[in-house]
């Protein structure tokens, strides 16, 4: 039946039926030469619910550039996604829904080669079911490696493995045998639930929807009448109840209701609950919505609840049930997907969105990497475009979450980058680390406040970013005398120094500038809270860390001083001769040269490094120390 020629009268009761039937929604893998637009393009075809026109055009396009002699050719109608593709937006997935009499479905077509793990990733994010394609005259590729590994990452539990182009294997049953074989053998550490293999030509429609006499040996299901009836527990609602919170309703001070939609789990007046992090409880008073209070709701339901208790929760919290309580920490172990063409640096702070929550996070460590082609693990420092690393993540506080194993609701999140509020990675929670749980904050008598007045002076720290030689560590040193003459109590943390010492382990990689300049902007603080006033002179070439070091003092603590010296004054200068290895070659990402430097653009100061003698330059700080109050 199609659905544009309706009477209006059997429109509603055309859509009436479309609520009831159930949703499944399901994602192909493979890649064009496995014949995965003909097969899409025949299931939407037999469904029946393409629009006359898209048929029309489909039947003269097939005459015209089809591929199949004037028959029809499925592959054209997918084919207007492939201009998507090739304008390289970031992540294109396309999504298409149609229905038959018994089911609803959405499929989500991602391009199946190694560059588009995160289109599949992202594709494959709600899926309860994935279709593998495989040519007959293939069998298990890599890529039906890959797309099985991402498949099972992401959580999805059915497999259909679609055995395709049986016609061109005259429909022999031992090649299909044989590829079952060593797809199981391969998949069986997989975690899948169920595999169902099917051997199709979904050019010729051989068990698409009926069963095919070139198969007369076999005799399991049909794609379709399999995807029409697949069990696919939905399991949300028999999970533990779990809400985030999207916002706290407070239209007046009678009324103080928390937002959000149910992850997993149903909840009903009366039942207990918990704010997972403070362990505060209380029990729903009401279950509010659009078109009244119910009774009970249930996950995928946008509520408001209001609690018997007025009990601290806001926007990001989680509303959980009393029993089998998610896990609150800020340590996690999880399996990251980089979706960025910029990599990841570990100890670098990102954006993570979890739920309805957000925090600061960075990767502690990057335990290793997964070859999606071989499952091998690999030993890594960073991760590029499309890897995929298991990471130690440490936040800035603590979140409410589930192993994604346990609900996929709850234990997924997608890193975002805090400069250009890309998405830049998704993660799948593996586990909460409990290594801080044990370790408490010491209460001390003696505060920043009094070791600072103890010495007469405002604790702070001067941070030094600019070009090697551009001048900072001579800046530094006068700016240190003078300071000292003028009785005030300093610390002077020089990169080469530092480097010496406590940072004598790193090199000059991005990702090990990033930990260097971690590490010094934790020393600063540590300095800042012993009243003392700091001076780092650090390249300190990253905006992002420049703000990561910010980001840990108190407001007007920090100040920035950018030395601002050309490359070229910094290289004719040369006093250690760096530049000259760097330009020689005997020296890799030096600044400027091979490795970037982001010039500073909240600077409290700007110093001329090329015409402003080191003195004159360490007299200019000390006026706006004195102008703002420092000294
Ligand atoms: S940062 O980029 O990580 O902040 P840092 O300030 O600690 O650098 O160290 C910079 C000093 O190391 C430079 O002044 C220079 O003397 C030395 N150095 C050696 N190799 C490099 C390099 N590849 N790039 C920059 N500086 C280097």
């Amino acid at each position: 039946m199609n659905a544009l020629d309706q009477t209006p009268a059997s429109i509603d009761a055309y859509l009436k039926d479309q609520e009831q039937k159930t949703l499944l929604r399901f994602i192909t893998c493979g890649s064009v030469d496995d014949g995965k637009s003909t097969l899409i393009g025949r299931l939407l075809w037999d469904s029946k619910l393409l629009f006359e026109d898209q048929l029309a055009t489909l039947t003269s396009e097939s005459k015209r550039i089809g591929t199949q002699g004037g028959e029809i050719d499925y592959a054209l109608l997918l084919d207007g996604l492939q201009a998507e593709r090739e304008q390289g937006i970031t992540i294109d997935v396309a999504y298409r829904f149609f229905a038959t009499d018994k089911r609803k479905f959405i499929v989500a077509d991602t391009p199946g080669h190694e560059q588009y793990t995160r289109n599949m990733v992202t594709g494959a994010s709600t899926a309860d079911v994935a279709i593998i394609l495989i040519d007959a005259r293939k069998g298990v590729l890599t890529q039906t490696q890959r797309h099985s590994f991402l498949a099972s990452l992401i959580g999805i539990k059915h497999v259909v493995v679609a055995i395709n182009k049986m016609d061109l294997v005259d429909y022999d049953e031992q090649t299909f045998n044989s590829i079952v074989a060593s797809y199981i053998d391969f998949a069986k550490d997989l975690g899948f639930e169920s595999i169902t293999p099917i051997p199709l030509s979904a050019l010729q429609g051989d068990n698409v929807i009926e069963p095919s006499e070139n198969t007369s040996w076999y005799n399991g299901p049909q794609l379709l009448p399999f995807l029409e009836t697949v069990e696919v527990v939905k399991d949300t609602l028999d999970k533990p109840f779990r809400m985030p919170v999207q916002w706290v309703n407070r239209p007046n001070l009678d009324f103080r209701g928390f937002s959000g939609t149910i992850a997993s789990g149903r909840i009903s007046v009366g039942d207990g609950v918990v704010e997972p992090r403070s362990g505060h409880q209380s029990k729903i008073k009401e279950i509010v919505t659009f078109d009244g209070n119910l009774d009970t709701a249930i996950a995928g339901q946008a509520v408001t609840l209001t609690l018997e208790d007025e009990i601290d929760i806001s926007r990001g919290d989680m509303i959980s049930g009393l029993q089998h309580r998610p896990s609150s920490a800020d340590q996690f172990e999880a399996k990251l997907i980089w979706m960025s063409e910029e990599e990841l640096l570990p100890n670098r702070n990102y954006i993570i969105k979890l739920g309805s929550a957000s925090a600061q996070a960075r990767v502690t460590s990057l335990k290793h990497k997964i070859n999606v082609n071989t499952l091998e693990h690999t030993a890594a420092k960073t991760l590029s475009l499309n890897e995929i690393g298991v990471c130690n993540f440490a936040l800035d506080k603590a979140l409410s979450f589930d192993p994604y194993e346990e609900n996929r609701q709850t234990g997924s999140f997608i890193l975002i980058d805090r400069f250009t509020n890309a998405t830049v990675g998704a993660g799948v929670i593996d586990f909460a680390l409990r290594r801080a749980d044990n370790i408490h904050w010491q209460a001390v008598d003696i505060d920043k406040k009094s070791r600072s007045e103890q010495k007469s002076q405002k604790a702070a720290v001067l941070w030094f970013t600019g070009l090697s030689g551009s001048g900072k560590s001579t800046i530094a040193n006068q700016l240190e005398k003078k300071l000292h003459a003028m009785g005030k109590h300093t610390y002077l943390l020089d990169g080469d120094n530092v480097r010496h010492g406590l940072n004598k382990d790193l090199g000059f990689t991005d990702a090990d500038r990033v930990e260097n300049i971690r590490r010094v902007g934790e020393t600063a603080k540590l300095f800042t809270d012993a009243g003392l006033i700091t001076l780092v002179s650090f390249i300190s070439p990253f905006r992002s860390e420049r703000q990561m070091a910010r980001g840990l003092l108190a407001e007007g603590e920090f100040l920035e001083i950018y030395v601002d010296t050309p490359l070229s004054v910094c290289e004719e200068r040369d006093i250690k001769g760096l530049y000259a290895k760097a330009r020689a070659g005997e020296i890799k990402n030096f600044t400027g040269i091979d490795s970037d430097y982001e010039v500073p653009e909240n600077a409290e100061l700007i110093l001329d490094g090329a015409n402003l003698p080191p003195e004159d330059a360490a007299d200019q700080v000390i006026e706006y120390l004195k102008k703002h109050d420092f000294i």
